[in-house]
């Protein structure tokens, strides 16, 4: 026993040293690097310096960019996949430009290079940071494969409109989900080191407030005041950079009138001064040029003032900064410190990757695109992302001893669509859709007959409803595939409505009438306003577009070998005029209590203040169609015993909460608990909720877990009244729930 003892010890010991080692490593590697820099930057000339700064996409003239390369007037280079015209630039950075300066391969691999994962939403739906992080080191490994060394991703604009497009790439309306998931993303594409051969440095976006555009109109103006922005918009962005972000990215649009490639206040005073960033702050895709036509500078000399003077370092495609930063020089309007900062951020990332040592990629090795480990890594996501909305009367899972199942809807065999939005590299040869997937599954087991009876999501010709119909009768069950086409989500294409297009309530009006059990699977880059089709349906799964092993991830679930768990990331509407609705609203004088009296509801002539007056919509009401957090299970739980550490604490202590959860029903499941607060009183009003903490907890039938939850009161801090990030003491209500409008009385505590 002694002798374990002291072995322990030992280990101990040794781990501890082995870590300092390691960290003296680390900071004797920064401490070349820096000096690295300095040498190189003394030797530069004012055009190599600009050239650092300089980013281009390929505009088909290889030689132009060979003859860039050369001059050293690119520093990095986007859209560029194929690793021998890779090899080949960096070869001629290396060895016949000047300096010798390596070239920055960047590319957008948002959910996955060629293994497409979920689209980011659906990821956020996993509440799993280890899936997540998982999903990017993959989508990393196969990236690198080819000399990609950067990807523009996560996107963490926290979104509280379905109707942007571009809340597909987002990580939802949370931001504490937001957060613990973006810095699980940066984690996945970076690994353990970024000098490692499959790290990618990753690029947090859209550097600030992009998705709060108005209307939900891409690229549109945003009007967050600084309070809002600290307390809502910018923690992601902070978690992300704590997590080791090696880039940002400025966003489109303009807050307030300022242009975000043009706000030094976001850009250095809060990214460099607060948050001590020293990575590379990139434009949007021609943003700087872009504030030409926002009408916030006459030209491109001056856009590249005010966007170098602002904080960025390096330029996306317009190639501005190298062209005017000369003059500006001269006439004093941008300092030669400014641009040696610049280019000294973006020569530390370029050391940091160790492309100095090594910026080529081995065209021999064997390549890792779709291999079964990661074919299996985006199934297990993809299951993880999925959200039982509806299961009336046990509807699914579906009994594996039917004898005719009807398959219908344009999303049941879209291999293309179903890969979501931002898909640069994916191959739809490789998706398994589906209608592939049950076929190969139970084709030998029973009858699978199928009529998409739309050909596509926004398709209004219903002449193949009657075969629907057909088909429907014939089978004990009919799960129908409806959604949005990858098309309709993404950038710049939002929707004024976010009904299901085409047809496709049509569809599930007439097969409801056959009275057949009705499994409806939505397959959307956003939340969709599903009311009706909800109605209609006995059960409703929600995929948000699920990447290339969508269809076999939906059979297991649909079938039971698999139970769903996904939660949504976002709060569902009833209908596109409840937008924007989110979870963690403030109460406002008069909330509504949920009684309210809607409009088929209301007496003729009622009195003007009859109804009561409080914050509803007269049409809609006030709930939404799902909250926010929500999501069912094949099996039920129950949460009990709730208990607190304590009911007085201080600034420096952490709470336990602890409670027990239990499962009660027949299968085994996993339940996403999640832990709200709610600062009762503040020096500004504040939320009615906000998400503190959640937990997966896989539980066997009928077992039961004590689950805790640890939170440090500190970060009860919020911008308050005065602009300072405090803690205010006073009164804290708490729950521990299955998903955010789960009513009962909350906990209380106390901060003193
Ligand atoms: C998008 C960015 C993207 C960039 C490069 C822009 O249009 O807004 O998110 O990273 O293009 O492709």
């Amino acid at each position: 026993m002694k002798g374990i003892k002291q072995i322990a010890i030992g280990i101990a010991f040794l781990l501890v040293f082995l870590t300092a080692c390691k960290e003296q490593k680390s900071t004797q590697t920064e401490k070349n690097i820096e000096q690295k820099v300095e040498q190189l930057l003394q030797q530069m000339t004012l055009e190599e310096k600009l050239g650092q700064m300089n980013q281009i996409s390929p505009f088909g003239d290889d030689e132009a960019i060979k003859e860039g390369v050369k001059n050293g007037t690119i520093g990095s280079i986007l859209n560029i996949i194929e690793p021998n015209q890779v090899n080949e630039l960096q070869r001629i950075a290396l060895e016949e430009s000047r300096l010798g300066i390596p070239i920055l391969i960047a590319r957008d691999v948002i959910h996955g290079f060629k293994t497409i994962f979920p689209i980011p939403l659906g990821q956020a739906a996993t509440f799993n940071p280890i899936t997540v992080e998982y999903g990017a080191r993959i989508a990393a490994i196969e990236a690198s494969s080819v000399g990609i060394q950067w990807t523009f991703a996560p996107m963490i604009d926290i979104s509280r409109d379905p109707r942007w497009g571009r809340i597909a790439e987002s990580l939802g309306e949370d931001p504490y989900l937001a957060s613990t998931l973006g810095s699980a993303m940066v984690r996945g594409f970076q690994g353990d080191s970024l000098h490692l051969p499959t790290a990618i440095a990753a690029c947090p976006k859209h550097f600030v407030g992009y998705g709060a555009s108005e209307g939900g109109k891409d690229y549109n103006s945003t009007f967050i005041p600084e309070r809002q922005l600290r307390n809502v918009y910018l923690p992601p962005f902070e978690a992300a950079a704590q997590a080791g972000a090696a880039t940002f990215m400025t966003s489109f649009n303009d807050n307030d009138g300022i242009p975000a490639t043009a706000n030094s206040f976001v850009l250095k005073d809060i990214l460099r001064d607060e948050w001590n960033f020293d990575g590379i702050v990139v434009t949007d895709w021609a943003s700087a040029a872009e504030m030409i036509t926002h009408g916030f500078v006459a030209d491109d000399k001056e856009a590249t003032e005010k966007s170098v003077n602002a904080g960025v370092d390096m330029e996306m495609v317009s190639g501005m900064f190298i062209r005017r930063i000369p003059e500006l020089i001269k006439e004093g309007k941008v300092k030669e410190q400014t641009i040696n900062q610049a280019v000294r951020n973006i020569l530390r990332i370029k050391f940091r990757l160790g492309l100095f040592d090594n910026p080529y990629v081995d065209e021999q090795a064997p390549s890792p695109f779709y291999n079964a480990h990661h074919l299996e890594a985006a199934k297990q996501m993809a299951v993880e992302s999925m959200i039982l909305l509806k299961n009336e009367k046990e509807t699914l899972p579906l009994s594996t001893d039917i004898k005719t199942l009807a398959v219908v809807g344009p999303m049941a065999d879209a291999p293309h669509d179903q890969l979501g939005t931002w898909i640069f590299d994916g191959d739809k040869q490789y998706t398994q859709t589906p209608l592939a997937a049950l076929k190969k599954e139970f084709g030998d087991q029973f009858n699978i007959l199928y009529e998409p009876g739309l050909e596509f999501s926004r398709d209004r010709n219903t002449k193949h409803f009657p075969q629907a119909v057909n088909i429907a009768q014939k089978a004990d069950a009919v799960v129908l595939f409806l959604g949005e086409e990858a098309i309709l989500t993404g950038e710049a294409h939002s929707l004024a409505d976010i009904n299901l297009v085409g047809a496709q309530s049509e569809l599930v009006k007439v097969l409801a009438q056959t009275g057949k059990p009705l499994i409806t699977v939505i397959m959307a880059g956003r939340p969709l306003a599903i009311e009706q089709e909800v109605k209609l349906s006995d059960a409703v799964l929600y995929s948000f577009h699920p990447g290339t092993m969508g269809g076999p991830a939906l059979v297991d679930l649909l079938f039971g070998k698999e139970v769903p768990s996904g939660k949504t990331p976002v709060t569902f509407p009833k209908t596109s005029g409840q937008i924007p609705i989110y979870y963690a609203h403030n109460n406002t004088g008069r909330p509504a209590t949920g009684n309210e009296l809607l409009l088929d509801q209301i007496p003729l002539e009622a009195g003007q203040t009859s109804l009561g007056n409080t914050s509803f919509h007269l049409d809609a009401g006030f709930h939404p169609l799902f909250p926010f957090g929500y999501g069912l299970s094949y099996t039920t739980f129950e949460y009990s015993n709730i208990q607190l550490s304590a009911n007085q604490l201080k600034e420096h202590e952490v709470l336990t909460i602890s409670f027990d959860l239990e499962n009660t029903g027949k299968l085994r499941g996993t339940e996403i608990a999640q832990l709200y607060v709610r600062d009762v009183v503040g020096s500004i009003t504040r939320p009615i909720k906000e998400l503190k903490r959640y937990k997966r907890v896989t539980l066997d039938p009928k077992e039961k877990q004590k689950v805790t939850f640890e939170l440090p009161i500190k970060e009860l801090a919020f911008w308050n009244i005065d602009l300072k990030r405090v803690v205010e003491p006073g009164e804290f209500h708490l729950w521990v729930a299955p998903h955010s409008a789960a009513t009962g009385e909350p906990l209380v505590f106390e901060v003193i």
